[in-house]
């Protein structure tokens, strides 16, 4: 009897004192297994006499049950601080700001890129695409640029051979220009059309301000009354969004492109001094893009009547936009793929270009 009391006492304070859960099965397996000190008087029932069998028969029961309950509730205890102490360890605190040096930055061409698309996506232009590998009908012909035209030698052009003829007008050209878009855009699409083709174009070139790899963005715009002051006031209104400027002097001046005529070059209003370059006042200028009137002959090859319809189209390169307005003196750094010069033009990855929300974030670069 006292000995069955001291059990009892001893296996609730060891229960009561078990700091985990495989601590708690040691003790119900000392008391309850099957050579458990309990079990093992249970066992010795059987050679009891009826009514004494009975008497220590149920105060064992007893016993067992209050040690059964004591192990179970203590089990509940542990599995719940267990669970507390595991969540613990494993809280990530998402209010910590993030260790900035080690993630990427977007590359400053893809930041034109998004500051461009914003823009003119405010102004109602769709995103165009097409491919760098050309065939020279879409990269030259319908641009009004057959072959032999002298217009031809304004381009250094990376030819490719077509496996399927050996005549040299059959082979491909990784695109030299953006505008062999407005051609796939126009067998595509009925006018009104408005958009605008950022992309890679390829010229054989290399110095400070060329890489035989470089990025362009095309505009075109063709619907059954389109103007040149069409032309120019978009113009305008991107400029004056891209360098955010509230007013920024700009001129055009009459140029040469086979696809568009008139054509013109734009330029903006700056002062040049050995060391700066101040974007908007000053008695300079800046040649940033060319454009003019979608020639007529550009219009037909794809279908379109000239005499129902008109369009205005630009081009202009994207490297050179991030130049100028991120201050970054040589083209040839960019594609270097050098991580340190990332981390000093590059940005951060989630101060996403918006017309509502700011194009360059302040012209916050992640520094
Ligand atoms: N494709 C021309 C180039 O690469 C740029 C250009 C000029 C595009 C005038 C145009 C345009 O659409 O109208 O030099």
């Amino acid at each position: 009897m006292e000995n069955l009391e001291t059990l009892k006492i001893q296996t609730l304070e060891q229960i009561n004192q078990a700091q985990d859960i495989k601590a708690l099965e040691a003790i119900r397996v000392a008391a309850l297994g099957k050579k458990g000190s309990l079990t093992e008087q249970m066992k010795g029932l059987a050679g009891l006499d009826v009514e004494a069998k009975k008497q220590l028969g149920q105060q064992l029961n007893l016993v067992k049950g209050e040690i059964e309950q004591a192990l179970n509730s203590k089990k509940q205890a542990l599995t719940a601080k267990e669970l507390e102490e595991k969540l613990k360890t494993e809280k990530i605190d998402v209010t910590l700001p993030i260790r900035e040096e080690n993630i990427g930055r977007i590359h400053p061409v893809s930041k034109i890129y998004e500051e461009v698309v914003a823009i003119f996506g405010e102004m109602g232009f769709e995103v165009a695409d097409g491919p760098d590998i050309e065939d020279q009908f879409h990269n030259f012909n319908a641009l009004n640029t057959p072959a032999n035209h002298p217009a031809r030698q304004m381009q250094d052009t990376f030819y490719i051979p077509n496996p399927e003829s050996d005549n040299f007008d059959d082979s491909y050209v990784v695109r030299t220009q953006t505008s062999a878009v407005q051609i796939r855009t126009m067998e595509k699409k009925q006018p009104p059309i408005r958009i605008i083709a950022p992309g890679r174009t390829y010229r054989s070139d290399y110095d400070a301000t060329h890489t035989p790899m470089f990025h362009q963005v095309e505009g075109l715009v063709v619907d059954k009354v389109t103007t040149f002051a069409n032309l120019k006031g978009c113009l305008y209104d991107f400029v004056k969004a891209f360098f955010e400027l509230d007013d920024i002097p700009v001129r055009y001046r009459p140029s040469y492109f086979p696809f568009t005529e008139p054509s013109a070059e734009m330029d903006i209003g700056c002062k040049k001094s050995k060391t700066e370059l101040k974007i908007g006042a000053g008695n300079d200028w800046l040649e940033i893009l060319g454009c003019g009137m979608v020639h007529p002959n550009v219009l037909k090859a794809c279908g379109i009547d000239p005499e129902e319809y008109q369009g205005f189209a630009f081009g202009m390169g994207l490297d050179r936009l991030a130049m100028l307005k991120y201050g970054i003196p040589d083209l040839r750094t960019f594609f270097e793929a050098d991580v340190r010069w990332l981390k000093h033009y590059g940005f951060m990855p989630l101060d996403e270009s918006s017309m509502t929300g700011g194009l360059s974030n302040n012209g916050g670069l992640a520094r």
